[in-house]
């Protein structure tokens, strides 16, 4: 069964203007796509095609206005609250805007559990500490805030958060774009690795190419706000159909 499926997705955005006018800006049109369990879909475009909104909206940050989405066979927007954070969680692109400075590494980390499970602080410590653990973080960092973390230190906190209450699916908007690239590889090397070990599904949203390809099974070309290819990988990267994704890959280094 597929874990996420979307059908004929329409998102816009409307702003209200002067003299009480509204300004409609259609974002995404009839996106479709099914995400598998276990699997890596990576989607690409340029700016400004729709990503972090398609991410948003899968989410349940913005609403949508027409289309369907299902997630474990229920409708997104009849999913509890609670119930849906623990279906789906989001790593965002700045580790620097999305962690809370006043807060100990551990203390980030345990947010999830404190709030949507009410574990009680001791005992969340405890499960912070292990989830720093496998995403690669020393123990003994736990009581430090987040400025006083590296770039890839500070993903590897957010990411441990995101799993904290174990969610089907994660969904990474740009989680390497920030960072040098050397970190970049460390870091997707610990995305596959948590993958086979929680058994997750992600969806990868990058600009850049050569990170999907590393990571991805499927890939998903968004062209504003359509999506002009999708397939294998493999297919997309070795024979693309779309003259978009033809340009993409010729940019590309
Ligand atoms: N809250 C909003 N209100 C109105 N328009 C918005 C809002 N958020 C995004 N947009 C517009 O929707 C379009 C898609 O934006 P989105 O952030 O989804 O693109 P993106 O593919 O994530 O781009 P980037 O690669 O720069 O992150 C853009 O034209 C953007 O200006
Ligand atoms: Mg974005």
């Amino acid at each position: 069964m597929n874990l996420l499926s979307v059908k004929n997705l329409n998102k816009s955005y409307v702003t209200k203007k002067l003299m009480g006018k509204n300004e409609e800006r259609k974002v995404l049109s009839n996106v479709q796509f099914e995400l598998g369990e276990n699997k890596i879909l990576g989607i690409v475009g340029e700016s400004g095609c729709g990503k972090s909104t398609l991410a948003k909206v899968l989410t349940r940050l913005e609403d949508f206005q027409s289309g369907e989405i299902t997630l474990c066979g229920q409708n997104l927007r009849e999913i509890p609250q609670k119930n849906l954070t623990h279906l789906v969680q989001m790593v965002f692109q700045d580790p620097y805007q999305s962690l809370n400075p006043r807060k100990m590494a551990w203390e980030i980390i345990a947010d999830p559990i404190m709030v949507v499970e009410k574990t009680p602080r001791p005992q969340a410590k405890i499960q912070a500490l292990a989830m720093m653990a496998k995403v690669g973080l020393l123990p003994e960092l736990s009581e430090r805030y987040p400025h006083q973390f590296s770039g890839g230190q500070r993903q590897r906190i957010g990411i441990a958060r995101a799993l904290m209450l174990k969610p089907k699916i994660l969904i990474l908007d740009e989680p390497v774009s920030a960072l040098d690239v050397s970190i970049q590889a460390q870091v997707l090397n610990l995305l596959l690795d948590l993958q086979k070990e929680f058994g997750l599904s992600m969806i990868f949203i990058s600009h850049d190419l050569s990170v999907v390809k590393h990571i991805s099974d499927e890939t998903l070309v968004l062209y504003f706000g359509e999506v002009v290819e999708h397939g294998p990988s493999e297919n997309v990267f070795k024979n693309p159909q779309h003259a978009y994704t033809k340009t993409l890959l010729e940019s590309a280094p």
